[in-house]
């Protein structure tokens, strides 16, 4: 996290999150620090951010104090619109700022062509079925402006897979392989400038975590542990060692179980 410049707007994160009374997350760590770094480079006053199913993320709210941005957090969700409008309180966000909280849905968006500067959509865009991963991606597409910036996070696996729901999200779930990526969410119009993927720490590593660490995974991923036994609302803010010491990244997709994406329209 630290070579990719990452490691600094976790800390960021970290204490924003601190402030909003909202948990980090061991995967958070990275994707939402990979979304901070290219809106904080993008972004400056007068631009427009929009932020896709934002759910809990302190992302948007973040990003908006610190570049002054237009921002909209979006989602589907009533809860989650709720929670952002609490964020706005929590930080005293009134009729005077430019941050919004409305419902969007990711595949027809209410803004104009060309209008956006800066569209992230961390972990969401997996969630919905069918072609609605490439049509979010057209809609992303088709509100940037000319070099805006489109940030994409989604899980991967050796091979394409979708889950009618798992253990720790209740709903639709996909997981992509390197060609997945390029046939479903790639565009020729769309230039990736950018593409970090999660990979585990080499065998030995994890062979000595497993000898050390056994007695309490009962054979289960280290990952799977973490979330099943609640650890991750317990102790999240050791979230951020499992985050470096667990999860290496990489350039190449190969062996992942994460990406991280930065496009810039053409
Ligand atoms: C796994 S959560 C991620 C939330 C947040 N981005 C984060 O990083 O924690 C996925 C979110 O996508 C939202 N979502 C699902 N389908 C959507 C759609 N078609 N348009 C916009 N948001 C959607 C869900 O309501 C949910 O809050």
């Amino acid at each position: 996290m630290f070579r990719e410049g990452l490691l600094q707007y976790w800390w960021m994160l970290y204490r924003h999150c601190k402030t909003l009374n909202q948990r980090t997350d061991i995967f958070r760590n990275i994707e939402d620090s990979f979304a901070a770094k290219h809106g904080d480079q993008r972004l400056a006053a007068g631009n427009v951010y929009v932020d896709i199913g934002s759910g809990s993320s302190p992302v948007p709210t973040f990003l908006y104090q610190r570049c002054h941005a237009t921002t909209y957090a979006t989602e589907m969700d009533r809860t989650y619109l709720d929670r952002q409008k609490n964020y706005m309180q929590t930080l005293r966000l009134g009729k005077r700022d430019s941050f919004f909280v409305q419902k969007e849905d990711a595949t027809r968006l209410s803004f104009d062509d060309r209008s956006v500067d800066l569209v992230t959509a961390v972990s969401t865009i997996e969630h919905i079925p069918g072609d609605g991963d490439s049509r979010s991606m057209a809609e992303f597409s088709r509100v940037l402006c000319a070099g805006g910036t489109l940030v994409v996070t989604v899980p991967t696996a050796p091979a394409y897979i979708e889950n009618q729901s798992t253990f720790y999200y209740a709903g639709f779930e996909r997981r992509y392989d390197a060609a997945a990526l390029e046939s479903r969410l790639y565009r020729p119009e769309l230039q990736l400038i950018e593409q970090l993927y999660m990979v585990p720490p080499p065998p030995e590593f994890l062979e000595q975590f497993q000898r050390s660490f056994g007695a309490f995974l009962h054979g289960e991923s280290w990952s799977d542990t973490w979330y099943k036994n609640g650890w991750h609302d317990r102790y999240p803010d050791i979230s951020i060692l499992l985050s470096v010491g667990m999860i290496r990244l990489s350039p190449d997709p190969g062996g992942s179980f994460g990406a991280c994406l930065a496009f810039e329209k053409q």
